[in-house]
């Protein structure tokens, strides 16, 4: 397996930067970074039939991963997840090809775990040994996981209020853990302080340019598992977005290589009706979302005010034919039970509050019922027992 990757380019302001040393975001304009490849190369050197047939996790994707020596590889056996047919949802609901994506069954239970597979990959890559993060709960016990595999020291900011498992986790897998009033964007600056302080690598989702290819993957593999097509809409519960960001990613790439020719998904953002920054600016017709203000959500995933990559979001969910929706906190809950017992997956709020707002897109008119339909559930439920 060899790598493709050539170099980073910022989504603002275009302007492109080398990969080897350690870089977080655009040094020009202070926006997000994106990995690029040499896609040419990637097609004709390789073939999409090559993926199936290598170890089931998700570095199967090496040829479109950032990291350049395999020797380098921070891994725990995440992706791979299962693409199951929910054909007891479906039947209800009128929905003749609805998919889950289990995600709970990534490493530390949740999704997070391809996101700091990656980036703590690229760390050790560049030689940065000594990483902080702020979190609202599961990317936390993910870093916790990847630095202790790497023999990394880890630091994690997590609001006081985050689910217990995550702060267990946290502890138990080694990492540094500092618990503070307020939220993830408070958390967010406390980490970079950190950061400044000790000489740090911070890997603030969006803020360094890896987590979301290693979120890229759930689209790699969503491609491959439906006979390299995209599926039709994929509803995604939206806290900083790196899922929607790196998936649309994935399919652009595949897309430029040949390997789909169905057109991008329809991406449905989900957010907790006590914190919807980008179901606001989305139906404010806005480029960019405001801070929301008094933000407050059981689903602690979904509790992230301010959206550092607003503006890729948002364009995404326009340029799509997409939208936005917000779920109150009962209705995640209660999903959880009818997600559940309708087809034995335990979902995490935030990935039933996917079902909540399936609902509210059949409500709308918004499908049809012959497309094909995926909701991501991004978390184990085991991680979320109080709420019960
Ligand atoms: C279970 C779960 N779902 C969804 C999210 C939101 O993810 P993203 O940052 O990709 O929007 C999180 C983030 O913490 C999460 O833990
Ligand atoms: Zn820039």
């Amino acid at each position: 397996m060899k790598s493709y990757f050539t170099h980073l380019q910022c989504t603002w302001c275009g302007n492109e930067f080398p990969h080897e040393k350690p870089i977080r975001t655009c040094p020009d304009c202070g926006k997000v970074l994106f990995a690029r490849y040499n896609l040419d190369a990637i097609g004709k050197n390789t073939s999409r039939d090559v993926f199936k047939d290598r170890a089931s996790n998700m570095w199967r994707f090496f040829e479109m991963m950032p990291v350049i020596d395999l020797e380098n590889l921070v891994t725990l056996g995440e992706g791979a997840t299962p693409l199951m047919r929910a054909k007891n949802l479906g039947a209800t609901l009128g929905l003749e090809n609805l998919y889950i994506k289990d995600e709970g069954l990534n490493p530390t239970g949740s999704f997070k775990a391809r996101g700091l597979s990656a980036a703590v990959s690229k760390a050790k890559e560049v030689g940065e040994m000594r990483v902080t993060m702020p979190t609202a709960g599961n990317a936390g016990g993910a870093l916790a996981a990847y630095a202790a595999s790497a023999g990394m020291e880890a630091t994690v900011f997590m609001p006081q209020d985050a689910p217990l498992a995550n702060q267990l986790e946290c502890r138990a897998l080694g990492a540094r853990l500092i618990l503070i009033e307020g939220l993830i964007n408070d958390a967010g600056r406390m980490s970079q302080e950190m950061a400044a302080k000790e000489g740090l690598f911070d890997l603030s989702t969006l803020r360094e340019p890896y987590r979301a290819e290693g979120k890229k993957t759930m689209a790699l593999e969503l491609a491959m598992d439906l006979g390299w097509r995209a599926p039709d809409v994929i509803v995604y519960p939206t806290g900083g977005g790196t899922g929607i960001v790196g998936m649309h990613k994935a399919f652009q790439e595949l897309q430029q290589l040949g390997w789909i020719d169905t057109p991008q998904p329809k991406f449905i953002c989900i957010q907790a009706e006590g914190c919807q920054p980008l179901v606001k600016a989305f139906h404010d017709g806005e480029d960019s979302a405001e801070e929301y203000p008094n933000a407050s959500t059981n689903a602690a995933g979904l509790r992230v005010p301010a959206v550092f990559a607003d503006y890729i979001i948002l364009k995404v969910l326009r340029e799509t034919g997409g939208t936005a929706i917000a779920v109150s906190d009962k209705e995640m809950v209660d999903a959880m039970t009818e997600m559940g017992s309708a087809e034995g997956v335990f979902p995490a709020p935030e990935g039933a509050a996917t079902l909540v707002g399936l609902k509210k897109l059949l409500d709308q008119n918004f499908l049809t019922g012959s497309e094909n339909v995926i909701l991501m559930n991004t978390g184990s439920g085991y991680k979320y027992m109080d709420l019960l």
